[in-house]
């Protein structure tokens, strides 16, 4: 029996409707929780229609500082993105929300935790394998998969239960931010031919509207993450805000991709990422600059395995915690300045410097007073070209 039930709640239609579904159907005690990860929502207005809905708490949690330290840094020192491309702004925030959730639960000797994803996404994973990895015990309960609304049918049951309905603004949009990055899912997004209107973004410019004077910044790293910008020092959760509203100005950050959901289904997904892009392309460069040529190429396996194991739901797994054992001792070295220039959409390095630099110029230099000895080149050259000479020769002499 489920007397006292946890619901994430976004404050949106759909969580709303669980708050009253999950009194109904189960006879419980609903407590709901919101963690401000950086969705520029006002948490009080959701409080409080949180309790007009009839719950018995609501937690409101600023996790924002949380979540910039002990998820996004760590995202920034595996320059994580899923497929090449997504900044797993998403996927990130979900352990941190089950991690809540499992601890409200159990301060609450709750039973149960509910969440409102749907059946085809990735959130479900990520939240239930999460929470159970926390706490066997803990029933979850996932009403939007099990009950399968339509949309109007979902409006009739607010209508009848006096739940309010959130004015259409015109936008048929699914959207999910927080600090990292903003979603954009569902209406003509789903055609993956068609460009993505400009309604669906909301913290970026078109690349073509965007000023017709370059900007830069100069962005400081200490051991792989980022603590200053333009020479001033700032904590992780005003650093990201800067940064995503300046690179958003020169609409940087825009992101369109065919994604791999965990379902087996392939989606065309939109985000804007502006912190999220300029600071992994700064801190890639950085490394190369630092670590050396073995470290930096064996580093892009690790970075993408980290990368899907966090889109897998796989945070609470061992295997990400001995990739993060590797990725921290590579990162003692990781400090110094990238100097980024923001241009039509673009954000490109176009300067480093660090006092662990490998950067030699008199091993690179063209010029005549090099410490580079060339004739040791030619015996490099035939001990490197051995293996592929043997087995070019064998197969000639196949052929033959
Ligand atoms: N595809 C992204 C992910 O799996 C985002 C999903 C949530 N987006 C949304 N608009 N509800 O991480």
């Amino acid at each position: 029996m489920v007397k006292r039930i946890v619901l994430a709640y976004s404050g949106g239609l759909d969580t709303s409707v669980l708050i009253k579904w999950l009194q109904q159907k189960y006879d419980a005690e609903v407590i709901t929780v919101t963690l401000d990860v950086g969705q520029k929502e006002d948490l009080k207005a959701i409080e409080e229609k949180a309790y007009k809905l009839g719950v018995l708490r609501h937690y409101s949690i600023d996790a924002k500082d949380e979540f910039a330290r002990e998820y996004v840094f760590p995202a920034i020192k595996a320059n994580a993105l899923y497929e090449g491309k997504y900044p797993v702004s998403t996927a990130l925030s979900r352990p941190l929300i089950a991690s809540k959730l499992a601890e409200v639960a159990e301060k609450e000797n709750a039973d149960a935790v509910a969440h409102g994803c749907t059946g085809k996404g990735n959130d479900q994973v990520r939240i239930e394998v999460s929470v159970k990895a926390l706490n066997p015990n803990l029933k979850v309960i996932a009403p939007i998969r099990e009950w399968n609304l339509t949309r109007d049918a979902e409006i009739e049951f607010a209508k009848k239960h006096g739940i309010p309905i959130p004015v259409d603004r015109g936008k048929p949009y699914s959207v999910d931010q927080n600090l990292w990055g903003r979603s954009i899912e569902c209406g003509v997004l789903e055609y993956p031919e068609k460009e993505p209107p400009e309604d669906a973004f909301e913290w970026t410019v078109p690349p073509e509207k965007a000023p017709d004077k370059p900007e830069y910044l100069s962005i400081e790293f200490e051991c792989g993450v980022p603590v200053a910008l333009n020479g001033r020092s700032m904590e992780p959760v005003e650093l990201i805000e800067s940064l995503n509203n300046i690179a958003g100005k020169h609409g940087v950050g825009r992101i369109d991709h065919i994604e791999d959901r965990l379902v087996g289904i392939k989606s065309r997904e939109v985000y804007e990422c502006p912190a999220a892009t300029v600071l992994i392309e700064a801190h890639k460069d950085l490394e190369k600059i630092v670590l050396t040529r073995h470290e930096v190429l064996f580093k892009q396996h690790i970075d993408a395995e980290w990368a899907y194991l966090v889109y897998a739901g796989l945070w609470m797994d061992p295997l990400k915690e001995d990739l993060d054992a590797f990725i921290n001792k590579t990162q003692e070295r990781v400090s110094g300045e990238v100097r980024v220039k923001l241009f039509k959409g673009n954000a490109q390095v176009v300067g480093r410097s660090s006092p662990n630099s490998l950067y030699d110029i008199h091993l690179a230099t063209y010029n005549i007073d090099t410490t580079f000895d060339q004739s040791s080149s030619a015996g490099f050259i035939e001990l490197w070209g051995l293996p592929t000479r043997v087995a070019r020769a064998l197969k000639r002499a196949r052929k033959d």
